[in-house]
């Protein structure tokens, strides 16, 4: 039996009347741009985050770099972040024509590592922009107090974290902004691209709303630059029905972790952690190994798939090479790049099938030949 990496079918298949009749009835509606849907999901999840105001935006980028614009990040600005990560979140910041400051991350939990921001700031920087990579929460708590001490602002890049939580608070309530991707792959998905982007206070609220219609409030008088970035009907209204299953699916997905570790995956390859205090929800399920490309070949032959992320961290990605970064630079998130494997992980993945990935993976350890 074939295990693919992800399986969204198996997620929205049971729900196709429920999501075809909501698609019927915004066709019905007329309302296609900013109507209830819209309004409606901004309020379902704003209500699961405290009641911080929440705006939907086109996708997951756009509101990085919206959340970005509202802290009037611009040239000279610097913004410390992971290089360990999805591209769109150093992208953001050097479209406002700031600079991204890449710093090393923890090897426990691949998040930007607290204990290294600091000696990352200068008079320059502006925002601390970690991401809660795979759906393991960065460790706030300490981000936030640097943050404070430094007068700087704190945007989570939520994109692989909806319904994780950091010490009791859910991922998306623990900076000044938080961004949202609703990417097809990702925890509460779409059926195409949407996010949106979570806020503090009202205030800041204002402003993204502002800045997501061509910065303008009303329509007639215009402020500032801004964007057409708005989340439409058809995708709110299906996200809002994956909305009431996300929970049930990040407990699927835990399941499988677990059926992962309890089938002795660990005894061949590393795990991942959860930082005490945190629910993971296993965005993707990363496993690590010196020989991971050897494994993810044998795995392909069992007709397993895995898959690399991120495997050329940001600071030496091409685009980057003008800041200088240099290979060793950051050495936890370069191992991480070269060892860590995708296995596959989806709500529905269920303790057979990770046993079976498990037993290949066993299987093709073994034939991996000794180092050295
Ligand atoms: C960490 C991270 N940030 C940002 C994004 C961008 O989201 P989108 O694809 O919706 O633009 C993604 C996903 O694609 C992501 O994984």
């Amino acid at each position: 039996m074939s295990v693919p990496l992800m399986d969204i079918g198996a997620q929205y298949g049971p729900l196709r009347a429920e999501i075809d009749a909501a698609i019927a009835g915004v066709l019905d509606s007329g309302r296609f741009i900013l109507g209830p849907h819209v309004a409606g999901l901004e309020a379902e999840i704003s209500a699961r985050l405290g009641g911080r105001p929440c705006v939907g935006v086109a996708n997951g980028t756009d509101a990085l770099v919206i959340a970005l614009n509202a802290l009037d990040v611009g040239p000279g600005d610097e913004v410390i972040t992971t290089p360990y990560t999805f591209y769109a979140t150093a992208e953001a910041i050097a479209r406002l024509g700031a600079t991204p400051v890449f710093c090393d991350i923890d090897p426990d939990d691949f998040c930007i590592d607290p204990d290294l921001i600091e000696a990352r700031i200068t008079g320059r920087t502006k925002a601390i922009l970690p991401v809660h990579i795979f759906g393991h929460a960065a460790n706030m708590a300490p981000i936030r107090e640097i943050a404070a001490r430094h007068g700087l602002a704190v945007i989570e890049d939520a994109a692989q974290g909806f319904g994780g939580t950091c010490d009791g608070t859910p991922i998306g309530a623990l900076g000044d902004l938080a961004t949202i991707s609703f990417f097809p792959t990702k925890n509460l998905p779409g059926i195409g691209d949407g996010g949106m982007v979570v806020c503090r206070d009202e205030a800041l609220a204002a402003r993204v709303r502002r800045l997501r219609f061509h910065g303008s409030a009303d329509k007639v008088v215009f402020e500032e630059v801004g964007y057409n970035s708005r989340l439409d009907e058809l995708q709110a209204a299906v996200i809002r029905i994956f909305l009431t299953h996300v929970d049930g699916w990040n407990d699927g997905r835990r399941a499988a972790a677990a059926a992962y570790a309890a089938a002795g995956l660990g005894e061949f390859m590393e795990l991942p952690d959860e930082r005490a205090g945190v629910r993971h929800i296993y965005h993707l399920y990363m496993a690590r190994h010196d020989d991971r490309d050897a494994i993810s070949a044998g795995l392909a032959a069992h007709g397993i798939s895995s898959a690399v992320y991120y495997g050329i961290p940001m600071h030496l990605q091409p685009v980057f090479a003008h800041l200088g970064y240099r290979p060793g630079d950051l050495p936890i998130a370069e191992a991480c790049a070269s060892r860590a494997l995708a296995l596959p992980m989806h709500p529905h993945l269920g303790a057979d099938r990770a046993a079976q990935v498990v037993s290949a993976v066993a299987e093709v350890v073994g034939q991996v030949p000794a180092r050295g």
